[in-house]
C-alpha cells in the first residue's frame, strides 16, 4: 500500500490486515504510558480544509503514540487564505520533509490529485461526498469486535446517503468482507447511482431495519445539501429518526453506530446516542477505535519499525 484514498480500491486482504493491526494497537492505547517508538523520527502533517474534531485529533493521537511528530496546518491561517493552490501547498509540505500527509477536502478527488503529485503517502481523511476510508475501517473494527465477525451480518446505513462519504466507504469496505448492506433513507437523500452499488435500497425505515444486526446512523449534512430536499427536520425525524421505538424493527441485540458529530433529536434520539435502556450504542467505542485503526494506517504507510506492540 502506498496511499489510502478509498476502500473501493483497497483489497479485502489489505482491509483484513489493517483491522488486525488496529486490534493489536488497541492494547497500546490502553496502556498507562501510551508511547511506543515505532515511528520515531518521522513526521505526519494534517491538512484539513474542512472542520473536524474526532478525525484530526485521532490522527494526531495515533502519530504521537507511535512517537512521530504530528503537525497540523490551520488552513484558515495558512497561505491557502492568500490563494495558494492545492498543488503548491502539498508540494511545500513535501519539501518540508513530511513523511505522510493526511488530508480532508470538500472536493471529491482532492487527496487523489495530491497523491499523484507527491512521492510520500497521502491518507484521505474525507473528500467531499466521496470516501472517508479510515472512518469505514473504524466502523468495521467496531462491528467486527461487537458481533464477533463480519461475514453474513446485515447492516443498515440510514439517513443522508447522498452527501455521505462515510456511507460510501462503509459500503465498499463491508461488502468486501461479506456483509449484506442496506441503504435506508428518503428518496431525495438517496444517490442516483445507489442501484449500481452492491446494496439493497429502502425508502421505508421499518422495512429497511427489519431484523438487521447493525444500524449505522448518518448525520443530515446540511452544509452539502441543496434546499428543498427535506420538508422539515421534524418530519425527517418522525419517518427516519433512530429511536428506541424504531429500533424495535431491528434485531433485539442491534448495535448502533454514528460517526459523529450527532444532531441529537434529528437523526438519532438522545437515549439511543447515550446507550440508555440497554441499547447497544457504539459511539464512544468508535472514537477509541479510530485512534487504533489510524495507528494501523500510519504504521503501514510510514514504514513502522518493530512489531506493533514494541515496548517503549
Ligand atoms: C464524518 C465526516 O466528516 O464525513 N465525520 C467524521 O469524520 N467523524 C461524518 C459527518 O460529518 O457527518
Amino acid at each position: 500500500m502506498k496511499h489510502l484514498l478509498t476502500l473501493r480500491d483497497t483489497s479485502a486482504e489489505e482491509i483484513q490486515n489493517l483491522l488486525e493491526l488496529g486490534a493489536a494497537f488497541q492494547e497500546v492505547i490502553n496502556r498507562p504510558v501510551k508511547k511506543v517508538p515505532t515511528l520515531r523520527g518521522k513526521a505526519m502533517i494534517t491538512l484539513f480544509y474542512e472542520n473536524s474534531t474526532r478525525t484530526r485529533t485521532s490522527f494526531e493521537m495515533a502519530a504521537k503514540v507511535m512517537s512521530a511528530e504530528a503537525i497540523n496546518i490551520a488552513v484558515a491561517q495558512s497561505s491557502v487564505a492568500k490563494g495558494e493552490s492545492l498543488k503548491d501547498t502539498v508540494l511545500t509540505l513535501q519539501a518540508l520533509k513530511a513523511d505522510c500527509i493526511v488530508m480532508r477536502h470538500s472536493i471529491s478527488g482532492a487527496p487523489m490529485f495530491a497523491s499523484q503529485r507527491l512521492g510520500i503517502p497521502v491518507v484521505n481523511a474525507g473528500d467531499g461526498r466521496h470516501e472517508h476510508p479510515t472512518q469505514g475501517l473504524l466502523d468495521m473494527l467496531t462491528i467486527k469486535q461487537a458481533k464477533k465477525g463480519l461475514a453474513g451480518l446485515n447492516v443498515a446505513i440510514v439517513g443522508d446517503i447522498t452527501h455521505s462519504r462515510v456511507a460510501r466507504s462503509n459500503v465498499w469496505g463491508l461488502t468486501k468482507m461479506g456483509v449484506n448492506v442496506r441503504l435506508v433513507g428518503p428518496r431525495t437523500l438517496m444517490p442516483a447511482d445507489a442501484h449500481l452499488m452492491p446494496v439493497k435500497v429502502y425508502d421505508n425505515l421499518q422495512a429497511g431495519l427489519d431484523g438487521v444486526d447493525v444500524v449505522n446512523v448518518l448525520r443530515l449534512q446540511t452544509e452539502r445539501m441543496d434546499k428543498g430536499l427535506l420538508p422539515t427536520l421534524r418530519e425527517y425525524s418522525r419517518l427516519f429518526g433512530i429511536s428506541q421505538k424504531s429500533l424495535k424493527f431491528a434485531d433485539k441485540d442491534v448495535l448502533v453506530l454514528h460517526p459523529g458529530p450527532m444532531n441529537r433529536g434529528v437523526e438519532i434520539s438522545a437515549d439511543v446516542a447515550d446507550g440508555a435502556f440497554g441499547i447497544n450504542s457504539a459511539v464512544e467505542t468508535q472514537i477509541s477505535n479510530g485512534v487504533a485503526v489510524r495507528m494501523a494506517v500510519l504504521y503501514t504507510l510510514m514504514g513502522g519499525s518493530g512489531s506493533p506492540s514494541t515496548e517503549a
